[in-house]
């Protein structure tokens, strides 16, 4: 049914002699398209006697509009929700579960947010940059708070809605200032990677990453398709833990790729998603982006808590980009101001309260260490445990060692299409259709379980 009102001028009553005007209340578009309609079929005439109202039924504005996609990752957990199965696994979303598979949040959140209430904090609006405390410490977790580029303020930094809100400003800023700059991502990458840039009109191709035949790092691939890049292309890499492989280069590795990416004029652009996730190690997991920068390389990386601090719904990250001087990261900053303002004003206040009351307390940033390191260790279990139990089933010779060369939340089966669909169907294990199942949604105890589901799969789906 049309959402448009119509609504009786005043003085004129429903049922009256004589003709009643009809005011549309909105813009005058309105109007028009309600006159269209009154000629559609769809348009009805009602008749008492003399008098005659015209009623719009089932005529909508939004009939050309066609029914999305489910989202390939966040669609896994609806289907999954609708399974009544009992055995069924949910290793679609990248979120952490506790052994008993229930979500978790830290104990170093709870208290931080204790602390929020009793100082009795306001909720006044935050400025369009975010907090004050969340960008200073935010920084100094990524860059190590003796980094010249954090002392010599060399970095913009601006608090963003989450990983995604922060790539997405970046594609505001890259397709404002780098008009028709291209953005390489890694073949493949996190699904929501390719519609960020999309939406943001900024143009992307794919670099070669991952090599089926050794289920491992196309090294040689990568650097080649970065060097015949356009010069000056913005490169995207994962700072750790790779979405969807685990697979991360080494740190030879990644100085090659440092020098092709100078040679060439290129901007690396970082997604950190899982700072301490990947090793347990905050600082361990920052040693890429540290390692462009010891360089002095001008560079963009977007920042994500919903893994390390489990702060999923409360969409708080940061947007930083290194530039050569304090002046020009000033400038950038502005800018990057004038694109958040129209597009949601300001972040919210309740994440960013909690990264600065936990990164900025020594007694909380300790504690949230060991949490972070348990949370890790468990992932790091059960990854072991899936492949002893891979390798003690499978009887036809067949190596999962690569499981246990791919790091962070996820493991890269190599399962494809049909055989993840066969996982689904009839295992009842929900995982996206590349191939990726999130380990954080594992327990020992179903290890097992999933093992069976696996080699069948592999062996029975061609
Ligand atoms: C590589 C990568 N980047 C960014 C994100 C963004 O997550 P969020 O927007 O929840 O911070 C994710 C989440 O899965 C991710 O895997």
């Amino acid at each position: 049914m049309a959402s448009t009102t119509l609504s009786l001028a005043s003085g004129a009553s429903a049922i009256s002699n004589s003709k009643p005007k009809i005011r549309f209340s909105g813009s005058s578009n309105v109007g028009h398209l309600l006159r269209k309609e009154r000629n559609s079929p769809l348009f009805t005439t009602l008749s008492t006697g003399r008098k005659t109202m015209a009623v719009a039924v089932n005529v909508s504005r939004f009939e050309s509009i066609p029914m999305a996609p489910p989202d390939p990752i966040l669609g896994v957990s609806e289907a999954f929700k609708a399974d009544t199965n009992s055995a069924k696994l949910n290793l679609g979303v990248g979120a952490y579960r506790t052994e008993e598979l229930q979500p978790y949040v830290l104990n170093v959140v709870k208290k931080a947010e204790t602390l929020m209430l009793e100082r009795g904090e306001n909720k006044e609006y935050l400025p369009i940059e975010g907090l004050a405390a969340f960008n200073k410490v935010t920084a100094e977790l990524l860059f190590g708070a003796d980094n010249p580029v954090v002392q010599q303020g060399k970095v913009a930094t601006i608090q963003g809605l989450s990983g995604t809100g922060s790539l997405r400003l970046a594609g505001a800023f890259i397709e404002r200032y780098f008009p028709g700059a291209k953005v390489l991502l890694s073949s493949p990458s996190w699904g929501n990677h390719k519609n960020i840039f999309n939406d943001s009109r900024v143009p992307w191709s794919e670099y070669r990453y991952y090599d089926p035949k050794t289920v491992g790092l196309d090294f040689d691939g990568m650097i080649s398709d970065i060097k015949d890049a356009p010069e000056g292309s913005f490169i995207l890499l994962h700072g750790c833990a790779h979405n969807p492989t685990g697979i991360d280069p080494t740190p030879e590795q990644w100085e090659k790729i440092a020098d092709v990416i100078q040679e060439k004029n290129h901007i690396p652009f970082f997604d950190v998603a899982y700072q301490g996730f990947a090793s347990g190690s905050l600082d361990a997991d920052a040693s890429s982006v540290r390692l462009f920068t010891a360089r002095g390389m001008e560079l963009f990386v977007a920042q994500s808590y919903s893994k390390n601090l489990g702060l999923y719904a409360e969409r708080i990250g940061a947007l930083n980009v290194v530039s050569s001087s304090a002046d020009a990261a000033a400038r950038v900053k502005s800018q990057l101001k004038r694109l958040a303002r129209p597009m949601y004003s300001n972040p919210p206040i309740h994440g960013a309260r909690i990264v600065a009351n936990v990164v900025g307390d020594p007694v909380l940033f300790n504690e949230w260490k060991e949490e972070m390191e348990l949370m890790a260790g468990r992932i790091k279990n059960v990854r072991q445990k899936l492949f002893d139990s891979l390798s003690a089933k499978d009887k036809s010779g067949k190596d999962w060692s690569f499981i246990l060369r791919q790091i962070g939340m996820f493991s890269f089966t190599g399962l494809n299409k049909a055989q993840s669909d066969n996982m689904t169907d009839k295992w009842h294990v929900y995982m996206t259709k590349d191939g990726r199942i999130s380990l954080a949604g594992l327990s020992l105890a179903k290890c097992e379980y999933l093992a069976d589901a696996i080699i069948d799969s592999f062996h029975n789906v061609s």
